[in-house]
């Protein structure tokens, strides 16, 4: 019998699951089993496609560093916001998608309750203490049919969970190591961000926080 997706991540008890809206969940520790690969992982991405701190259309530097993997990678310059097979730094194609990472936000996504996802861009987020994520939404992708799926590695943040305006109130979600947010169907378009990391060193990563973002873009 083949092995399923599902039996990658064995589990005695129901994950711990907050909800952030009628589509949209925090699965707490779901990454945890897979956290260390996952950080090697990531290591291996940057040797190919180093972090960097991109430019956005308003000509404002993030403070967030990003690099990619999968088929599509999400870029941002004055020009504007897209997807492209290869980084633009170097002309090469992303690095490929984990088979560990694409197989977690599968097993995420059925737990949800949203069905197959076959994510084909994973975005790479890296934080240091005082780096954020201003208010936007996630709508480069193609169609907004299939969720998207963020894995938190390294220092806790706090993600704020809007509306579909942007002046929308936002609640606050704190994001451990080894958590999974997943958010879809009626709160695909939702506003999120990240407030200002505080300087709180994590045993495995120190003062950084990785986040991967799985989506289908394409
Ligand atoms: C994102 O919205 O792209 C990243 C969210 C996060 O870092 O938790
Ligand atoms: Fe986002």
């Amino acid at each position: 019998m083949g092995m399923t997706t599902l039996d990658l991540f064995p589990r005695s008890t129901p994950p711990i699951v907050d909800r952030m809206g009628p589509c949209a969940f925090v699965l707490r520790g779901f990454a945890l089993p897979i956290a260390a690969e996952l950080v090697r992982a990531v290591t291996a991405i940057d040797a190919l496609a180093p972090f960097r701190h991109m430019e956005t259309p308003g000509g404002f530097t993030m403070s967030v560093a990003l690099t990619n993997c999968g088929d599509l990678g999400w870029t941002t310059d004055r020009r504007g916001y897209r997807y492209t097979t290869v980084d633009p730094v170097s002309n090469q194609h992303w690095p490929a998608m984990p088979a560990t990472l694409r197989a977690l936000a599968r097993t995420v996504a059925i737990t949800a309750g949203f069905g197959a996802f076959e994510p084909d861009a994973c975005l790479v987020n890296r934080y240091l203490p005082g780096s954020r994520l201003s208010l936007h939404q996630d709508k480069n992708e193609r169609d907004f049919d299939a969720p998207i799926v963020s894995v938190s590695l390294g220092m806790s943040a706090v993600f704020l969970f809007g509306g579909s305006a942007r002046s929308d109130k936002t609640t606050r979600v704190p994001l451990h190591h080894g958590d999974v947010a997943i958010w879809g169907g009626e709160d695909r378009l939702r506003y999120h961000g990240v407030m200002p990391l505080k300087d709180a060193p994590h045993p495995l990563l120190g003062a950084q926080r990785i986040n991967l973002t799985l989506r289908k873009a394409g």
